[in-house]
């Protein structure tokens, strides 16, 4: 019970108790922010030692609000793998924009529920102004372009399957997929992310419906081969009804040609859908622009805000060209949902996607391109592309071999100084040594399916030309305590 006997104050707090913990919380998120560099790179801890910090916790015996906010974030800081550090080269997780904390922060206390336009007018539209800038950067008819906000990357693809199947059906509203006569089949390249087969399952069509096209020497789809593959299923009586481009793949950044695979999508009549949940952002700045011509094409485009747009996790954004086919794939009425609003553009954004209930996902980025503006960003992404070059530049002279060269700021290598330094074991006996010193983060993937590759990829615009030195030397370290030695040697 609270010192006043008030039960209403029992999750609100008491004036006294909420100053403490404010203040407690900022103390707690600028010590994080500016002490993130002393940390390890990942703590890595057992489970055994995760689990121990719980041991203590118990709900029968209440903490003050100011020493469970200490509690939780010093166990974080103690236990994560710190995405935001300058030396996380990891999957893409950025650094969050400051603003973008600040954003969330807002969020949660005056917990908009983006349902219907009527509740909160300006956070839908804030969302639908940020949908129309983005669709015109990336070429669209900025009065046509229309979108959704997504909890990440696998929600706008999956809204992209969903939109895609329903242009093409527009009978399985009410039959389903056993009401059509021709099974669906899509296209993606080898390298495109796998939320399409998880995709493909939650709709119902299965990993079956997903043909994976093969990739060039740059990892980039091979036009060619999707119309051969589209042919082929056309023959077998089979209803080819969407072709995804990537534009930044997961393991290695490649960008499919997107203006090749437009054209086939064109005169094969199916949709064009363009993943550029990483790589989009690179439309922000002038001379990585031209890398996504083509994307203007698209019938939709996935943009994650929570990667190259350094917004916090989630934030994902579905952009399309047809203003009518997100209210043509999700529209359902209820009689608890209040009254729509008058006026022109109105979106209720339940009506609008997978959702109902829904956070104001947009405001984090929203407040970032406030403060920092078009150019601003473009700086951060100009910086961001010139670290990515000196790290490959850096690895090449320490003897890495730098595998299918990407134009975003990526490097997936091997070693060229050892004989086995091209195989899994020795390449993932690298990755663990490099994660346990603490001096950086990264992993290895498979490329083409089977072929082992160190990955280092520039997820901070906080890293610098030194935290990319000390990442050479941790990798140098590794191949001194597997026996490779500089001169090219293989002792081990
Ligand atoms: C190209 C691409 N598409 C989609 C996704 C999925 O995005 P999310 O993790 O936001 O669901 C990712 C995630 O890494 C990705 O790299």
């Amino acid at each position: 019970m609270t010192k006043s006997g008030d039960p209403n104050e029992i999750l609100l707090l008491e004036a006294a108790e909420r100053e403490k913990l404010w203040q407690e919380l900022a103390r707690q998120i600028e010590s994080y922010i500016s002490g993130i560099r002393e940390l390890p790179a990942s703590a890595d801890p057992s489970p055994d030692a995760v689990r121990a910090l719980l041991a203590g916790v118990d709900f029968s015996r209440p903490m003050p609000a100011a020493e469970a906010v200490r509690f939780a974030a010093e166990s974080l800081a103690r236990t994560q793998v710190h995405t935001p550090h300058p030396r996380y080269y990891g999957l893409f997780n950025p650094t969050p924009a400051t603003m973008g904390i600040a954003g969330d922060a807002l969020v949660a206390a005056f917990n908009p529920q983006l349902a219907v336009w009527k509740h909160n007018p300006f956070a839908v539209e804030v969302e639908q102004h940020l949908i129309r800038s983005f669709g015109a950067l990336f070429g669209y008819d900025e009065t046509l372009a229309d979108g959704t906000f997504t909890s990440g990357g696998s929600e706008a693809n999956h809204t992209a399957l969903l939109a895609a199947l329903s242009h093409a059906f527009p009978e399985m509203e009410k039959a389903g997929l056993r009401g059509l006569e021709a099974q669906p089949v899509f296209y993606v390249s080898a390298e495109s992310h796998h939320s399409f087969h998880k995709a493909a399952r939650l709709c119902g069509l299965g990993n079956v419906a997903v043909r994976e096209i093969p990739v060039d020497g740059m990892l980039r789809m091979n036009p060619a081969s999707l119309v051969s593959s589209i042919r082929t299923d056309r023959r077998h009586r089979l209803a080819p009804f969407l072709v995804v481009g990537t534009a930044g793949t997961t393991n290695a950044g490649a960008i499919d040609p997107l203006a090749e695979i437009a054209e086939i999508a064109a005169q094969e009549k199916i949709w064009f859908h363009a993943d550029a949940a990483w790589g989009g952002a690179a439309a922000i700045l002038p001379e990585l622009r031209p890398l996504l011509a083509g994307i203007e094409r698209a019938d939709s485009i996935t943009l994650d805000a929570h990667k190259w747009l350094c917004a916090p996790n989630g934030a994902g954004m579905f952009l399309t060209r047809h203003p009518e086919i997100l209210g043509r794939t999700f529209h359902i009425s209820a009689a608890y949902v209040p009254p729509k609003a008058e006026g022109a553009r109105i979106v209720d954004p339940y009506e609008h996607s997978i959702h109902w209930s829904r956070r104001f996902i947009g405001l984090k980025l929203f407040l970032s391109l406030l403060v920092a503006g078009w150019e601003g960003y473009a700086a951060v992404l100009r910086n961001m592309t010139a670290m990515g070059d000196v790290l490959r530049r850096e690895l090449e002279v320490a003897g890495w071999e730098v595998v299918a060269p990407a134009p975003l700021p990526i490097a997936c290598f091997q070693d060229s100084r050892t004989p086995k330094g091209r195989s899994a074991e020795y390449l993932e006996a690298v990755a663990r040594r490099v994660v346990s010193s603490g001096d950086a983060w990264i992993s290895t993937t498979r490329v083409r399916g089977d072929i082992t590759v160190l990955r280092a990829c520039i997820t901070s615009y906080r890293t610098n030309a030194d935290d990319i030195r000390t990442l050479i030397n941790a990798l140098e370290d590794a191949r001194r305590a597997l026996k490779v030695t500089s001169a090219g040697a293989a002792n081990g």
